[in-house]
């Protein structure tokens, strides 16, 4: 039997906004919140949403160096840049580079109708895993920026739909290091799925936050015979020693992404065969090709990384004649929070490695 769906039937109760939160878009009718221009912030919780005091922005890195490019590095500049967008826009989604973030903050509503994750209650402080780019969020001040970590304090508010993810902050982690790694919990959780004992991976931007954890869970995953290769732009940073003291890598390449073929001509000495999985995890555009022509036939491509060009990778594997999975960098897995926070715990030379850069200071 043929069943209708039309509007009345699709109506939200009185009280509770639509569970994917369609009812808070202003701009375009009928859009969902990712989609669209401009959304609803007002801070009231409808009965099957939760309202939060926003402590803190990770803008996703992608999004934070266009942002400080566009601002000469200015903090003040890169604060009033980012207040104009939510002003504008009624949530943080970039419109050049289209990514967002995530932020922590402290649950002042539940609504009646609204059953929390994680046995979260009012009061409690929680880590948002959906984009910013779909949060009604409101800025009444920016309090700091910490152009190092892309991390913005500030006074506001933000609401979680009934389909919005969070997690409760860990106890044992600061606060600040639990954001950065929450940000890019994608990222370990899909190499812990994909990478397999004896294979080969390699991990471009691989000194950064979502490469350091996906290397040191590559790491686990591939054992003793397999190999993880990192590629990252500087030689000698305190995060390239570490992939190399802890072992994390077997061999570091160091090359410019961008540049295709300097990362093909050093691939015969790093892994002969390629790799069987590539994770990229850079913040610029332009490295498309240079994991494609990392990944061997029948390989995996992980574009984690939010500068990724869909038709320059498509077009790209075509054009080198590259059989080859590509994934769209999906950055929730189930239980993808637990597996980034226990990548951290069980690696305590990255965990300290991570306190020094993302603690506050
Ligand atoms: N899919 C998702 O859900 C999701 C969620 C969060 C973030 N992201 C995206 O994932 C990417 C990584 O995020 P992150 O927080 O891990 O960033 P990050 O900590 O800033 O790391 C980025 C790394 O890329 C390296 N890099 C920059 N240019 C390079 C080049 N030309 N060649 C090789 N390496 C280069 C950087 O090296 P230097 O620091 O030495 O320049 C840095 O180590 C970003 O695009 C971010 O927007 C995606």
């Amino acid at each position: 039997m043929t069943q209708i769906l039309d509007d009345a039937h699709l109506a939200t109760p009185a009280g509770s906004g639509h569970r994917l939160g369609s009812h808070r878009v202003l701009e375009p009718k009928g859009a969902l919140p990712q989609a669209a221009w401009k959304l609803d912030n007002a801070p009231r919780a409808y009965d099957n949403e939760m309202l939060c005091r926003v402590e803190t922005l990770n803008i996703d890195s992608a999004s934070f160096k266009q942002i400080s490019d566009a601002c000469g590095g200015d903090p003040a500049a890169i604060g009033a840049h980012i207040l104009a967008t939510v002003n504008e826009r009624g949530k943080q989604h970039n419109p050049v580079t289209g990514s967002g973030g995530m932020f922590i903050g402290q649950v002042l509503e539940i609504g009646a109708a609204h059953e929390p994750r994680d046995g979260v209650t009012t009061g409690d402080r929680i880590a948002s895993l959906v984009s910013l780019t779909l949060t009604p969020l409101r800025l009444d001040a920016i309090e700091s920026v910490d152009v190092t970590t892309g991390q913005v304090r500030v006074r506001g508010t933000a609401i979680l739909f009934e389909s919005g993810i969070y997690a409760r902050l860990p106890d044992d982690l600061p606060v600040d290091v639990a954001l950065a790694v929450l940000d890019v919990a994608g990222a370990p959780a899909q190499v812990r799925r994909l990478a397999k004992p004896g294979q080969t991976v390699c991990v471009i931007g691989a000194d950064g936050k979502s490469g350091l954890l996906s290397c040191a869970q590559a790491r686990e995953q591939v054992g003793p015979t397999g190999c993880v290769v990192g590629i990252v732009p500087h030689a000698g940073t305190p995060a390239s020693k570490l992939l190399l003291e802890q072992d994390y890598v077997d061999t570091l390449i160091v090359a410019d992404a961008r540049d295709a073929l300097a990362v093909l001509a050093a691939t015969p000495a790093a892994m002969p065969e390629l790799a069987d999985l590539v994770v990229n995890c850079v913040n610029v555009a332009g490295t498309e090709l240079a994991s494609i022509l990392c990944c061997k036939d029948g390989g995996v491509v992980y574009f984690f990384s939010m500068s990724t060009s869909f038709t320059a990778a498509a077009l790209g594997a075509e054009g080198v004649g590259k059989d080859i999975m590509m994934m769209v960098g999906n950055g929730y897995a189930k239980g993808h929070a637990a597996v980034a926070l226990q990548t951290l715990r069980d690696h305590p030379a990255l965990k300290d490695y991570f306190a020094a850069r993302y603690a506050a200071r």
